[in-house]
């Protein structure tokens, strides 16, 4: 089950293709060259990506006759701010581009957000195609379109819905990721499983342990399920006014453990999804939402895959529940003053409310944080 297969996100004349399989570097250019208005693009990448795979996708830009340049970015989260957007947009503009350029993100998630918001905003829309070579980038940040830089108030808070023309997933990338960015972008592939999916959660519970080591059939399987997953969700509510809320789980909770961890190798963002559902799972216990065995179930999985699962993991200092619910409370979902939670019902079943009031957060991360 590790050959090519491929799907595509709906939505009429913004819809596009997501090729997931292996050896798809090899062959970008003929895949792209149908997706693209120009024989001319340019490739956004960062350091390590570029050593190790801006040969295989500048060879293959070649073969197809398609010109290219390319930009290299320090690697990092501390890339996607202002300073490198605003960089990134003067060297792509010294280039000599036109509105028919597209730009090419090889890399993870930083590199996708920041050359789609990039693309978004560069002669008021560029082309872009995604190339996510790390595994959080192959199931989620890849497709979907939201782009954008963190600033000092918070994590994504300057973006665009600006949507790739294509998305390539070479699962052979993945050879190559860091073990514990593997388990980061595990994580995200968990949520899928527990916000709509618990066949497929009960599929990772069989099988997670033998992705993470390595089995291809395995990654393919999971990355096609996952996009699957998204693609149809993306194309039922592309702004987020509705069900797209459920692929927040555990993001209210994590961006705040990010923000106050500095967005550095404290918590990748990926662990902080990790630790995010597991607290949502938490405190809908705590709430009678959810019945503790699931939230028990959830947590166990979480940790078997060597993800953080409680607050215990950060340092004391970095724990404060009134400096956690400030971070909650900058979140681009919060409504009237409220912020916006998603919480478990079940495993496999979410639901998006603003009822938590912030004495019951602050109460509930106190008592997280004193475990
Ligand atoms: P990342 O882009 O920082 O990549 C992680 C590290 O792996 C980097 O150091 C990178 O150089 C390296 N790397 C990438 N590919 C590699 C490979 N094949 N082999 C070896 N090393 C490789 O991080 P990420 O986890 O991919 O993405 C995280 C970002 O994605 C966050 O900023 C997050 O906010 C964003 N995100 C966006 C969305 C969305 O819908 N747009 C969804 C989820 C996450
Ligand atoms: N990562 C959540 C979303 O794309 O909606």
């Amino acid at each position: 089950m590790s050959g090519e297969s491929a799907l595509r996100v709906a939505l009429d004349e913004r819809g596009y293709d997501i090729h997931i399989g292996a050896g798809l570097l090899a062959r970008a250019g003929d895949l792209i060259a149908p997706a693209i208005r120009h024989r001319r693009a340019v490739i956004v990448t960062d350091e390590t990506v570029a050593k190790l795979y801006l040969r295989q996708l500048a060879a293959a830009l070649d073969r197809a006759a398609i010109a290219h340049h390319e930009i290299i970015l320090p690697p990092g989260e501390g890339t996607k701010d202002f300073a490198h957007y605003a960089r990134l947009c003067e060297t792509v503009l010294a280039l000599g581009i036109e509105r028919a350029t597209p730009l090419i993100a090889l890399g993870g998630g930083v590199i996708g957000d920041l050359t789609g918001f990039a693309a978004a905003t560069l002669l008021r829309g560029l082309d872009y195609v995604q190339v996510p070579t790390t595994l959080l980038a192959q199931v989620d940040s890849a497709v979907g379109g939201k782009t954008a830089i963190d600033t000092p108030q918070g994590k994504n808070l300057v973006g665009a819905f600006h949507q790739p023309v294509l998305v390539l997933a070479d699962i052979d990338t993945l050879a190559t990721l860091p073990a514990r960015e593997l388990r980061a972008g595990y994580a995200e592939i968990v949520k899928y499983g527990l916000v709509r999916e618990p066949a497929f959660f009960a599929w990772l519970e069989a099988n997670g342990a033998a992705l993470l080591a390595g089995d291809a059939a395995a990654r393919a399987y999971a990355v096609r399920t996952s996009l699957g997953i998204k693609a149809h969700v993306v194309a039922s509510d592309e702004r987020e006014t509705g069900e797209r809320q459920i692929l927040n789980f555990g993001h209210s909770f994590g961006h705040a453990l990010e923000a106050e961890t500095g967005f550095g190798a404290t918590l990748l963002h990926g662990e902080a999804v990790a630790l995010g559902m597991c607290l949502a799972y938490d405190l809908s216990a705590r709430l009678g939402h959810c019945a503790v065995p699931d939230a028990d179930r959830a947590k166990r999985h979480i940790a078997a895959a060597g993800l953080p699962s409680t607050l215990s993991v950060l340092p004391a200092e970095r724990r404060d529940p009134a400096a956690l619910l400030g971070h909650m409370r900058k979140d681009k979902k919060v409504r009237g003053g409220r912020v916006t939670l998603i919480l478990p019902r079940a495993i496999g079943e979410v639901f998006v409310t603003q009822e938590v009031a912030p004495e019951t957060l602050l109460d509930f991360l106190a008592a997280a944080g004193a475990q």
